[in-house]
């Protein structure tokens, strides 16, 4: 079993990654001291896929009316289903000793997390990723939240879980789109972290689509890793350290946006990471020669992630938009080289839409 911790004092959160480690739940909750009653926010889908293993938990802990099953979808992140979770547990009579488990991708970690933060001024929760993206990103940080008024995540709160249960085994039934989307946040985080890293996955992309347990678990590992070590040193954003974790979101939420979130987040985030390389590149941080060799096993993803029609405009409306910029100004996170970024990074207009166009033609 991996255990990765981050460190954050009073709000610490432990990350295990272990095959079916569910079984271990009641010996990891005593450890961790969550020993309220339990109640469960589930996807829908994993209710279904992964029927057997959701049994036994439940048999096991014992949940029964304290299940709440939730499908997973942008429209879904509301005050609506947020009424929903919390009224349930009022009817249930939860406590500020109760404990939430959010069994599911970023979505139900998402509002999971956000009802966990609300309820009685705050509920401990432990969060169970069962989507690529969730086990290598979402779970791990404590960005909790739900979309209001249009706009992704505006409602929300930094509330730390206390544990994350990663069992990779759950990711079998992934559809392939999914798959993607998570490769889109490992590959930031090789960029983020070193060139090690980056060839492991160069070397290894088909093995991860293609889910092989042992690149799996190896990426899963060194992503957590590296985002736990970042959050620990900025948790809630205000020392300007956890802006590398955007790399490729400014272009990435725009796409988003853009395309009425059709677009899965991870595959948004690697087109838009190829945006900022391109920024990156002509803004003269990063050479030609870097470029290439940085962009050559993004080819790999040509073909699968497809953008049919954007719109510049309004794109970087969206950007202008973005909760990270200040006074209106569009702020990048851009590239030196593996291992090294810049923040707050500001381009003129034209250089912005040439970026976007240069990367949405690279996956034409
Ligand atoms: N909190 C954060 O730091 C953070 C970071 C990145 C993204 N996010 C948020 O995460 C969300 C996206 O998360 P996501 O990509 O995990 O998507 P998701 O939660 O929408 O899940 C994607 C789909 O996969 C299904 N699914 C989940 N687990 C499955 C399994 N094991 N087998 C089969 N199907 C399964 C879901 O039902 C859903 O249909 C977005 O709302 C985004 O804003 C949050």
């Amino acid at each position: 079993m991996k255990k990765i911790n981050v460190n954050l004092k009073e709000n610490s959160c432990e990350i295990f990654i272990q095959k079916n480690i569910l079984n271990r739940f009641r010996t990891i909750a005593d450890q961790s001291n969550l020993k309220g009653r339990y109640f469960l926010l589930l996807d829908s889908n994993v209710n279904r896929k992964a029927k057997e293993k959701i049994s036994k938990f439940l048999s096991d802990q014992n949940i029964s009316n304290e299940k709440m099953i939730l499908s997973a979808s942008e429209k879904n992140k509301s005050f609506v289903s947020l009424e929903k979770i919390l009224g349930r547990m009022i009817k249930l009579n939860a406590n500020r000793d109760s404990l939430l488990i959010a069994i599911g991708g970023g979505i139900i970690g998402d509002i999971g997390g956000f009802a966990a933060a609300t309820y009685s001024r705050g509920i401990k929760y432990v969060q169970v990723p069962t989507t690529l993206l969730a086990c290598v990103d979402s779970s791990v940080g404590g960005k909790t939240g739900i979309n209001f008024s249009g706009i992704k995540n505006i409602v929300g709160s930094y509330h730390q879980p206390s544990v994350v249960l990663i069992d990779p085994e759950f990711l079998k039934t992934l559809k392939p789109a999914e798959v993607l989307s998570g490769m889109g946040e490992i590959i930031k985080y090789a960029l983020l972290s070193d060139e090690e890293f980056f060839d492991y996955v160069r070397n290894n992309l088909n093995s991860l689509y293609s889910l092989n347990t042992k690149v799996v678990a190896e990426l899963i590992e060194r992503s957590v890793k590296f985002k736990a070590g970042v959050v620990a040193q900025d948790e809630k954003e205000t020392l300007g350290i956890r802006k590398i974790l955007n790399l490729g979101h400014t272009f990435g939420h725009a796409i988003e946006a853009d395309q009425n979130y059709k677009i899965k987040h991870g595959q948004a985030v690697i087109i838009g990471i190829v945006c900022s390389l391109y920024l990156s590149k002509r803004l003269g941080l990063l050479t030609g020669k870097k470029f290439d060799e940085i962009i050559d096993p993004i080819n790999w993803f040509k073909g699968k992630i497809k953008v049919k029609n954007y719109n510049v405009n309004s794109m970087i409306r969206a950007m202008k938009k973005d909760k990270k910029n200040s006074e209106g100004r569009i702020k990048f996170v851009l590239l030196k080289d593996i291992g090294k970024t810049l923040v707050n990074v500001e381009a003129e207009r034209g250089q912005i839409v040439d970026s976007i166009n240069e990367g949405m033609k690279f996956f034409k």
